[in-house]
């Protein structure tokens, strides 16, 4: 009712006339604050961002959640009229963003410097849809008096139901070309199939470089991969190719707001079902090429820490720990990655000592498992078959940076190492499943040949980190 009355308000005074500059682009939703692990139960706000950008500001932008309308479907079509019944959800606009570049440098490594000009508004609207189905359809006015684009979105459930398999995708090292092309139109498929994913865990570096061409080409890549990042949630973790002005571009593109006064994404966390997430720009440790700020490392560490020792406390609701990132800490293959384990070695211990389960990481235009690692050194597991492995001592770093982008051709193929379970180089992404509190499951799709390699299965007891630690564990001993 709200709702209704404040639509014929904004229409009476809308009298604004048809505004190209206020189309909406790079449309993309991400989960919101409902999902931090800090949020309170008593509330349901906060449930959904959706975000998307205007040449304008286009001050009259609004959107609307409505229940999933079926196309082809009669209105009194048992499944569409039921769906009528929940009512559509005014979005909250939380921020429009200035994006405001006059001749600023932006380069890469120090190299592949451009001068950008560029002007955007980023749109920033959140939405309490508590009663909502998982499936939803949203409309984006980008103008009081325009049509409005409509789009379908995935919603998650925040708690784990036990007997539900949960999925995610997760893919990092993407542009548009000959390779990339390959996973979107794989991806399609999945978009025909209408596969309910409980989002894409996107793994860092888009669009080479996103700066170009006075950052068109970070547009147009969003843009082409908007029927995605619409459609599931975006959660972004920051690569080594954002890294120009100290992330500020993609950090006034991309807010991951499970808190909403924060303003950067070098830390951030959520909860899904039975996994607890955490996202770690570690950029700001990469001394060889990174953006090295000792004043934010120390505030990152103490985030990180704090993050996974009320995760530990948590391991009832969420028996998982993923960390999300781009650069790995182990690597293989080239002479460059074994400088990372030095630059990172605080995250190792911290992974290993709070008994992070999975490092989720890209970088290397590969997809690679590797078996549980601690201090530059393969830690005990047990192996059964080739592809699955019992109670690692240590984290697994998985990479999946095979997404595709120019950069695929790999001299190092047949570079075989002891702490390495599984590598492929062809076009693809990962989907993650979580099948229960001890077992997930990778699988890996090859965008090349439209084919699923063998997929790679963990069970964990959970038990390797209850050992060498001082908080009490006993609270959250019996999972
Ligand atoms: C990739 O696909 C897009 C969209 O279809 C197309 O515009 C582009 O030319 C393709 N790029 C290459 C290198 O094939
Ligand atoms: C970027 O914009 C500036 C100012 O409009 C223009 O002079 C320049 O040619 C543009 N650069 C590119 C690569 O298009
Ligand atoms: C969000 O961040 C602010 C400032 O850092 C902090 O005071 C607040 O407790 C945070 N809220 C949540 C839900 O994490
Ligand atoms: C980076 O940091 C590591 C560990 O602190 C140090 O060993 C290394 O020399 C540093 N490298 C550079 C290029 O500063
Ligand atoms: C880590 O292990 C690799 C492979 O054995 C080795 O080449 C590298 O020197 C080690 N790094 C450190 C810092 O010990
Ligand atoms: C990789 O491929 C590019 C273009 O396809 C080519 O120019 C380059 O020489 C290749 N590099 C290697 C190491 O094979
Ligand atoms: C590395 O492993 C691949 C795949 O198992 C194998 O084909 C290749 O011969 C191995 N290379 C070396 C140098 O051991
Ligand atoms: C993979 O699927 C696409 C789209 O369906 C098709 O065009 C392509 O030929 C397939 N590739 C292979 C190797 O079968
Ligand atoms: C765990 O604790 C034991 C005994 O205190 C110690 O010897 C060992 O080094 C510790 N291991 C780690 C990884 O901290």
């Amino acid at each position: 009712m709200k709702a209704a009355i404040l639509l014929i308000i904004l229409y009476l005074v809308g009298l604004a006339s048809t505004n190209d500059n206020c189309y909406p682009e790079t449309v993309y939703m991400t989960l919101g604050e409902y999902y931090s692990p800090d949020y309170s139960e008593a509330s349901c706000t906060n449930t959904l961002q959706i975000s998307f950008s205007t040449v304008d500001q286009c001050s009259d932008s609004y959107v609307i959640v409505l229940p999933e309308i079926i196309e082809g479907e009669e209105p009194f079509h048992t499944n569409n009229f039921l769906r009528q019944t929940a009512q559509p959800v005014l979005g909250k606009k939380q921020s429009v963003v200035e994006q405001s570049w006059n001749g600023e440098k932006f380069c890469h490594n120090g190299k592949n410097c451009e001068k950008v000009y560029y002007k955007k508004f980023v749109h920033y609207f959140t939405f309490d849809l508590c009663s909502f189905q998982k499936r939803f359809t949203y409309k984006i006015y980008g103008n009081i008096d325009e049509s409005p684009r409509v789009f379908t979105g995935i919603l998650p459930q925040r708690e784990a139901q036990s007997d539900k398999i949960q999925e995610f995708l997760a893919f990092g090292d993407h542009e548009i070309s000959v390779p990339g092309n390959y996973t979107i139109s794989s991806l399609s498929k999945l978009i025909q199939e209408k596969k309910e994913y409980d989002g894409i865990l996107f793994l860092g570096d888009y669009a080479y470089e996103f700066y170009n061409n006075n950052a068109t080409k970070g547009d147009i890549y969003m843009n082409s991969m908007e029927p995605f990042y619409s459609y599931w949630p975006y959660m972004f973790s920051p690569g080594n190719h954002e890294d120009c002005q100290n992330f500020a571009f993609v950090d006034q593109k991309f807010h991951m707001m499970n808190n909403i006064s924060q303003q950067n994404n070098n830390v951030f966390s959520f909860n899904v079902g039975k996994v607890h997430f955490l996202s770690v720009n570690l950029h700001y440790f990469n001394n060889g090429t990174g953006v090295v700020d000792p004043q934010i490392q120390e505030s990152m560490l103490k985030s990180v820490e704090q993050d996974l020792i009320s995760a530990n406390l948590n391991r009832k609701n969420q028996p998982w720990i993923f960390i999300l990132g781009h650069k790995p800490i182990y690597c293989v293959g080239r002479s460059d990655c074994y400088d990372y384990y030095v630059q990172y070695q605080q995250f190792d211990r911290l992974f290993y000592k709070y008994g992070v389960d999975i490092f989720l990481a890209a970088h290397q235009h590969e997809t690679t498992k590797y078996y549980p690692m601690y201090q530059n050194d393969t830690m005990p597991y047990q192996q059964i078959k080739q592809n699955i492995i019992l109670n690692p001592k240590s984290y697994m770093q998985i990479l999946q940076g095979n997404a595709g982008c120019d950069d695929m051709n790999h001299t190092d193929v047949y570079y075989n190492a002891t702490w390495v379970l599984s590598r492929s180089f062809d076009p693809g992404f990962g989907t993650l499943q979580v099948i229960n509190d001890n077992l997930i499951q990778f699988l890996n799709y090859d965008s090349y040949t439209n084919s699923s390699l063998e997929p790679t299965m963990i069970y964990s007891d959970h038990s390797y980190h209850i050992k060498n630690n001082t908080i009490d564990y006993e609270l959250y001993n019996k999972i």
